[in-house]
């Protein structure tokens, strides 16, 4: 027997009214990292008030909790992140942070609205379950391995039963509103930090012969990592690298002894990751040696490729286009280079990630503030898509 969730999207929307209101009251105070502490009340509070148990992290401030179904059966697991951004919101909506300095600029307010709500769908047809839900509510996206540290505090081992898929949303002004938006295979980038010191001798700066420069050096390393990124890298198996932040000297007319170089890079495959991280101390090291520099390089390991199972994904959009119509489902040519901690858990299990478009009416796509930007607003009716599709995954999956 096949679940039905044709009546999910119109559950969903008779909730909207609620999920608009959790979001609201979860935008108006955004909280940063690992540490959400009025976050993580309200998720328990609204989990409770549904009659569930749910648990709350001992090192992070995460939430996880199980729906139990009817009989017995496998694990699915559905993810929505929880943290705010470090910016000061502009955009004049009246439920605007009331927290200076910090805003859910990456809408990740809307990712536990929409989740509370498939958990309250789902607890009303748990009997209808074969099996389990794990619901999965985490601190620390922006930069912080929330992901990682649940996983690492056992959160696969919460379920009574194996988690054998995994499932996420996320919000975006990128896609046209109520659109869900996907494709199976890399579906967003790794990302890694990388640190260049240069380090030469101080002197006067009319007399560079007498010192060795890490200023002229630090930009010819700057432009041939861009140079040697075409050359050596495969066209279609592309590095993005940015150095993004410079530092070097204090005054006009002093060599400095160092400079300093920082950046991201960001690759869709373990290949181009490798060739990347060995492109650059390569680069870095060749260049300052020419010289009679040193160049040092640190690379710092970000979040892994975000890798969307190919049957998962199928199974995903299929609901999409059940609940959504075919027009509102659109498949992506290609991978997005941000990263998303989302990667851990789909490197343990297998599973998709997908976007929720929210783009407001009238917003030209080209120009419509972006997710991390202090004016970026998203439509809440998608909500209740995303609430529906997030039922819709565990109620089918579970009954396969
Ligand atoms: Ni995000």
């Amino acid at each position: 027997m096949t679940a039905d969730v044709s009546q999910l999207l119109p559950a969903a929307q008779a909730l909207l009214p609620q999920i608009v209101a959790v979001r609201r009251r979860l935008h108006e105070r955004p909280e940063l990292g690992l540490q959400l502490p009025l976050t993580q009340a309200v998720v328990l509070e609204q989990l409770r008030a549904l009659g569930l148990e749910p648990v709350a992290g001992s090192g992070v401030s995460s939430v996880t909790a199980v729906i139990e179904g009817g009989s017995p059966g496998p694990t699915v697991l559905l993810r929505a992140d929880m943290d705010g951004l470090p910016l000061q919101e502009d955009t004049g909506l009246d439920f605007a942070s009331q927290t200076p300095g910090q805003m859910h600029a990456c809408g990740h307010d809307t990712h536990v609205a929409m989740l509370l709500a498939a958990a309250r769908m789902l607890m009303e047809r748990r009997a209808a379950l074969r099996g389990n839900v794990l619901l999965m509510f985490q601190p620390g996206e922006e930069g912080f391995h929330g992901a990682r540290f649940m996983l690492e505090e056992g959160l696969l081992d919460r379920a009574p039963s194996e988690v054998t898929g995994a499932f996420g949303i996320h919000i975006g002004t990128r896609y046209a509103t109520g659109t869900i938006n996907l494709r199976a295979g890399a579906l967003l980038a790794a990302g890694d930090t990388v640190r260049i010191t240069v380090r030469g001798r101080g002197g006067h700066a009319s007399a560079p012969h007498l010192a060795a420069d890490p200023i002229t050096v630090a930009a010819e390393i700057i432009l041939a990592l861009q140079t040697a990124i075409t050359r050596q890298i495969h066209a279609f198996d592309p590095v993005v690298l940015t150095i993004a932040h410079v530092v070097a000297g204090t005054t006009t007319n002093i060599i400095p002894e160092k400079a300093h170089l920082e950046g991201t890079m960001r690759t869709v495959s373990d290949e181009a990751r490798e060739a990347g991280r060995a492109l650059v101390r390569r680069v870095a090291a060749g260049i300052a040696d020419t010289h009679g520099l040193t160049a040092e390089v640190e690379l710092e390991p970000g979040y892994p490729v975000t890798y969307n199972e190919p049957a998962f994904t199928d199974f995903a959009r299929g609901l999409a286009v059940e609940l959504a119509g075919p027009d509102l489902v659109e498949e992506m040519d290609h991978p997005i280079m941000g990263a998303e901690d989302f990667s851990y858990v789909l490197q343990r299990v297998p599973g998709a990630f997908v976007f929720l478009g929210a783009r407001p009416a009238g917003q030209d796509p080209a120009t419509a503030p972006q997710n991390h930007s202090n004016r970026v607003v998203f439509e809440e009716p998608p909500m209740a898509l995303g609430a529906a599709l997030y039922a819709a995954v565990a109620l089918r999956y579970l009954d396969a």
